[in-house]
């Protein structure tokens, strides 16, 4: 009999739905009935399908998998629910598990204590089945579950990821203003760049659009260097499907890339944190980096692309913060035609600093902050 679809929801940064769409479709993932929702994407598919998004997703940051949906108006509608839901098939008692939850316009006004109802009921149903209750483990859980009540309409999701997957696995430390993985892969592939000419980024910090340019052109699953999947230990698990779709992964990937990608900062750390990265991703040798002001660098060639965000947060007392963009804005002007130059921004009043007018702007939501990739035509002089 054929597997029924199972629906799924993937969620990303406000603003990247698209991008995420666009991935889901590509038949590496192969998705089913993708529909753009508010901070990620429905679609339908498989279990094959499921482990094929997790591992192939660049820009969405968590794959769950719908385990039930029902109508619940308050607290005790939630537990009753969520107590006649068939636990002991999906979890052992020795397991552990997590719940997550967010609410908007509903009855229960509060996500963490739907999450605590949630769990009440998952132990109380435990106990009465088994006499023992499985612990919670809110970093590695066997079993972390997702709650989404929406106008008291309560969908319950097991989430197949876990760790959120902008933890790639090559990145242990966190410089303090990296860029998000999956919203760097997500602005890479609004570029359109996919390795067919240099890329540069001349205020690298530790590298995360060089490495996940590299990632992208080398077409490497970002997932394949992950160690762990909640799912594995599912039972439900299909251990071939999983197996194929790694394979599948492995294959795909190429050995070299057609064009060089260039990454340059100003701080020796930043540059030395990039290094790192890149050799722990596997992509170091693809990669030439410099460490130089961007006002004195000059790229070993004319990049078709630029992309970069200039320092927007942190502010030394002793720096004017306006002045990065004007020497990048300057930098683009003098040293950059022709190209294409993106840049990423989270402070509209900064951005005017580089003196160049955008010829298109992409919103995107990173946590609180309203963002957005910049898109600006470098022309050649006439
Ligand atoms: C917001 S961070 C970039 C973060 C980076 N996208 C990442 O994912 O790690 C901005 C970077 O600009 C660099 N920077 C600031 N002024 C610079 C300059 N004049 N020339 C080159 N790099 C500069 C800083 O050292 C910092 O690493």
């Amino acid at each position: 009999m054929p597997e029924s679809p199972i629906r799924y929801f993937v969620t990303c940064a406000r603003g990247l739905e698209g991008v995420v769409a666009t991935e889901l479709e590509d038949p590496r993932i192969g998705a089913a009935s993708v529909e753009e929702g508010s901070s990620g994407v429905y679609f339908t598919g498989t279990l094959a399908t499921g482990y094929r998004a997790n591992l192939w997703l660049r820009s969405g940051v968590r794959v769950l998998a719908e385990h039930a949906r029902a109508n619940v108006r308050g607290p005790e509608e939630l537990y009753a629910w969520a107590r006649a839901l068939p636990w002991t098939k999906l979890l052992r008692a020795e397991q552990t598990f997590s719940v997550e939850a967010r609410v908007w316009d509903s009855a229960v006004t509060h996500s963490k204590y739907a999450a605590l109802r949630i769990k009440d009921a998952l132990c109380d149903a435990f106990r009465d089945k088994t006499g023992a209750r499985p612990d919670v483990d809110v970093h590695r859980a066997d079993l972390p579950l997702f709650l989404y009540l929406f106008k008291d309409q309560a969908t319950l999701y097991r989430d197949m990821s876990g760790v959120t997957l902008h933890k790639r696995g090559y990145r242990d430390a966190l410089h303090k203003s990296s860029l998000n993985e999956c919203v760097a892969a997500a602005a890479l592939q609004i570029t359109g760049w996919h390795g067919q000419h240099a890329l540069l980024d001349p205020m690298c910090g530790s590298g995360t659009f060089g490495i996940e340019a590299a990632l992208i052109a080398l077409n490497r699953a970002p997932g394949l260097a992950r160690e762990r999947w909640p799912f594995e230990g599912w039972p439900d698990f299909d251990a071939n499907a999983w197996r194929e779709a790694k394979e599948e992964a492995r294959t795909a990937a190429r050995e070299s890339l057609d064009a060089p990608i260039f990454l340059n900062d100003v701080h020796r750390g930043a540059v030395g944190l990039a290094r790192k990265d890149a050799a722990a991703a596997g992509v170091e040798r693809f990669i030439e980096f410099s460490n130089c002001d961007v006002a004195d660098y000059v790229p070993p060639a004319v990049p078709g692309t630029v992309i970069t965000n200039p320092p927007w947060g942190e502010r030394l007392k002793s720096e004017d913060p306006s002045e990065p963009w004007r020497k990048l804005g300057r930098f683009l002007k003098d040293r950059c035609r022709p190209s294409t130059a993106w840049i990423f921004s989270g402070n509209a009043e900064l951005t005017r600093h580089l003196g160049m007018k955008a010829d298109r702007r992409y919103p995107v939501m990173l946590g609180k902050t309203d963002c957005r990739l910049l898109k600006y035509e470098i022309h050649a002089r006439a």
